[in-house]
C-alpha cells in the first residue's frame, strides 16, 4: 500500500469511528462536538464542495502545497473519494487546533506581562518553552473520548463494553500531583513536556511536531516584531467545549515597554 493510501484509509477510518460515536447519540447531545467536525459551521456538503473546487484549481495550477501533491498522486496512489476525508481531517486536526494554540498562547502571554517581556528579551531561546507551557496551561483540545471495546476497569471504576469514556485533557494538564503550582502559567517551568495536550497512546497526535514548530515560529516572530503588543478590548471565546480558543482578540501594537515596567508584574 502506498503512503498516500495508508493515510487516506486511516483518515476514512477515523471518520467512521467518529460517525459511530455520533450514532450512539453522543454528538447529537453535544452540538459543540459537531462544530469541531464542521469548522466555521460549514456543512459536510459545503466542505466537500469547497475541497472539490480546490482540487480543480490545483489540478489546473499546482502550487507548493499538500493539495497539489495529493492531486498529482491521483490515480494509482489515491482516489478523489479518499482525498475528501483526508483533507477534511487535516483541516480540523491540523488547522483549527494550531490556530487556537497560537491564540491561547498569545492571550496567556499578554495576560502575564512579565512573561511576555521575558519572551521578548529572548525570543529564540524561549518561544518553544512558551508554546509548550501554553499547551499545558490552556490546551486547544480540551478532551478526547474512547468507546470501550470490552469491559475494563479504570481507576477502580468498571467500564462496560460500548461505554463512552471522556478524558478531560485540560484538567489532567493541571493535576497538582504532577505539576508544582499547576494553575500558574510559567514559561520557565522545568520538567519537560509531560502534558496530554496531544493525547497519548496509539492516537497520539500525528501532527504534534508540526504544531510545535508552527507555534514556536509564530511566538518567536511576534515577540521579535511586535514587543509592544498589548490587549485592547474584550476577548470573545468560542462557545465550545472540545476545542478551546478565542474567536476574537483585540490587540494594540504599541512601543516596546521599558524592562522596568514589566519587572514585578504578577504572573
Ligand atoms: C496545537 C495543535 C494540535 C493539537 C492540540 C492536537 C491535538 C490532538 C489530540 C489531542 C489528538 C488525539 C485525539 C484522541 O486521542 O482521540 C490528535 C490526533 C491527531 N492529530 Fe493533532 N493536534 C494538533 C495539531 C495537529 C496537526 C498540525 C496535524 C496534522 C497536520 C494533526 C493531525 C492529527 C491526526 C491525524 C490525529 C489522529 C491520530 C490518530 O488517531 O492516530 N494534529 N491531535
Amino acid at each position: 500500500m502506498s503512503d498516500f493510501r495508508q493515510v487516506a484509509a486511516f483518515a476514512a477510518g477515523l471518520y467512521r469511528q467518529r460517525a459511530d460515536i455520533a450514532y450512539t447519540g453522543y454528538l447529537r447531545r453535544d452540538p459543540m462536538a459537531l462544530l469541531v467536525l464542521r469548522p466555521g459551521r460549514a456543512s459536510d456538503a459545503e466542505l466537500n464542495r469547497l475541497f472539490k473546487h480546490l482540487f480543480e484549481l490545483r489540478r489546473r495550477e499546482p502550487r507548493d502545497d499538500i493539495v497539489s501533491r495529493l492531486v498529482a498522486a491521483e490515480g494509482d496512489q489515491i482516489t478523489p473519494a479518499e482525498m475528501l476525508p483526508m483533507c477534511s481531517l487535516l483541516l480540523v486536526a491540523g488547522f483549527e487546533t494550531t490556530v487556537n494554540l497560537i491564540s491561547n498562547a498569545v492571550l496567556a502571554l499578554l495576560g502575564h506581562p512579565g512573561q511576555w517581556q521575558a519572551l521578548c528579551a529572548d525570543p529564540d531561546g524561549l518561544a518553544a518553552r512558551a508554546a509548550e507551557e501554553a499547551l499545558r496551561w490552556d490546551p486547544p483540545v480540551q478532551r478526547t473520548s474512547r468507546v470501550a471495546l470490552e469491559p475494563v476497569e479504570l481507576a477502580g471504576k468498571p467500564v462496560r463494553k460500548g461505554q463512552l469514556v471522556v478524558t478531560l485533557i485540560g484538567a489532567a494538564n493541571r493535576d497538582p500531583e504532577v505539576y508544582d503550582h499547576p494553575d500558574t502559567f510559567d514559561i520557565m517551568r522545568e520538567g519537560g513536556p509531560g502534558h496530554l495536550a496531544f493525547s497519548s497512546g496509539i492516537h497520539y497526535c500525528l501532527g504534534q511536531s508540526l504544531a510545535r514548530l508552527e507555534a514556536t515560529m509564530a511566538l518567536r516572530m511576534l515577540a521579535e516584531r511586535m514587543p509592544g503588543l498589548t490587549r485592547a478590548g474584550t476577548v470573545k471565546r468560542r462557545n465550545a467545549t472540545t476545542i478551546r480558543g478565542p474567536v476574537r482578540v483585540p490587540v494594540a501594537a504599541g512601543p516596546a515597554p521599558a524592562p522596568a515596567a514589566a519587572a514585578g508584574t504578577p504572573r
